[in-house]
């Protein structure tokens, strides 16, 4: 068995910042809210009319990942996309990737699992890694949230949170069993689905029905029962990290750097008072993107490497929960 090490991390964020006071323009909303509630003081939207999608900004981060590696496309041997964005209905974001990035025609897979879904793609990459079937793979996190978000009062306790970007890391084979990833844990509780959801179109709903019921009908619109996520959110943190600790015999005491979801500062700083964290141990930008869903993590991640606080020998703990819900964590060696 081997394990995997991420050797090349990117990130693409679109330029356009969009503040709170900006957003007390479209709808009754102000920055006191927003920045208590959330910790949020702006995100970023694709401006319409750009090229920019989910696919075309996974493509920018990965091509950055793979140069930081010190690879090319050629030796990415397969693809794992996360979004809950998707540039089509079908196919997915990854098979974007291996035309825009002009790859050989390996492997591409789209990971649905939200604010989990950077949590659940490494974790996959990591199976295929540890078993020796794959060398290098590509991992994206992005997101295109701006263009299906409800602009309108009615929306507000949904709309201000979601930022757009997007973030990829090449994930490679490490011969030594002490670096690298050393464990992932992923979980699921889907009575709780229609917490956090965007209902439509499905099948069973498809456009015309949506269009043919007028304004009634805002199931194409994230759904969310923020005081139940948050309260769950709070739970699965805390329980993941310890999971992860345990299986590896370290303890809190153990973390050097806790890079959480972004989906809401508050949120961030009970799990960092939970594990007795200190602030400089902890990686937070969620002031300046908003929540990316499954780009936030990596996205953080990256930016937290650049910034020079992920070093040699540290313990990272990465952890997510979201809709589904999905939760999960990731204990690494770096
Ligand atoms: O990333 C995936 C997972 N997502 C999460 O983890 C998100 C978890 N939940 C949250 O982050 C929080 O629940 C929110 C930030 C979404 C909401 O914060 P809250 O403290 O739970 O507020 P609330 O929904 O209980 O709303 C409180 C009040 C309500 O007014 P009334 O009924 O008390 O008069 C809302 O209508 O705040 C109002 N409100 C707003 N006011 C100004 C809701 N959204 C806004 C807004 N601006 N944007």
């Amino acid at each position: 068995m081997y394990n995997s090490r991420i050797i090349g991390l990117g990130k693409y964020l679109p330029d356009n910042v969009v503040t709170n006071d900006e957003l007390a323009k479209l709808m009754d909303t102000n920055d006191e809210w927003i920045q208590e509630r959330t910790g949020i003081k702006e995100r970023r939207w694709i401006k319409k009319g750009t090229d920019d999608s989910s696919a075309v900004m996974g493509a920018k981060a990965a091509r950055i990942a793979i140069d930081r590696a010190g690879l090319t496309k050629d030796d990415i041997d397969f693809i794992v996309f996360a979004t809950l964005s998707p540039d089509y209905y079908f196919p997915g974001c990854g098979v974007q990737i291996q035309d825009m990035l002009d790859m050989k025609t390996i492997g591409a897979l789209d990971v649905r699992n939200q604010c989990s879904g950077f949590v659940y793609a490494i974790s996959v990459a990591d199976q295929f890694i540890k078993t020796g079937m794959y060398k290098n793979v590509l991992v994206i996190g992005a997101e295109y949230h701006s263009n299906g978000l409800d602009k309108t009062t009615r929306g507000r306790g949904v709309t201000v949170i979601f930022g757009d970007g997007a973030g990829a890391c090449v994930l490679s084979r490490e011969e030594d069993n002490t670096k690298g990833i050393l464990s992932t844990h992923l979980h699921s509780e889907g009575k709780y689905a229609d917490k956090l959801i965007v209902k439509s179109p499905s099948i069973g709903h498809w456009v015309p029905e949506i269009l043919d019921s007028k304004e009634e009908d805002i199931s194409y619109f994230p759904y969310m029962d923020g005081t139940f996520v948050f309260k769950n959110a709070v739970v699965r943190f805390g329980e993941v990290i310890m999971e992860g600790l345990t299986k590896n015999s370290l303890t809190k005491e153990d973390i050097d750097l806790f890079i959480p979801h972004q989906a809401n500062l508050r949120i961030s700083q009970f799990v960092q008072r939970k594990f007795g964290l200190r602030d400089d141990q902890v990686y937070n930008n969620i002031m300046k993107y908003g929540n990316t869903t499954a780009a936030s993590i990596i996205i953080a991640l990256t930016e937290a490497w650049e910034q020079g606080k992920v070093n040699d020998n540290d313990t990272v703990v990465l952890a997510a929960f979201g809709s589904g819900f999905t939760w999960g964590s990731v204990i690494i060696k770096w």
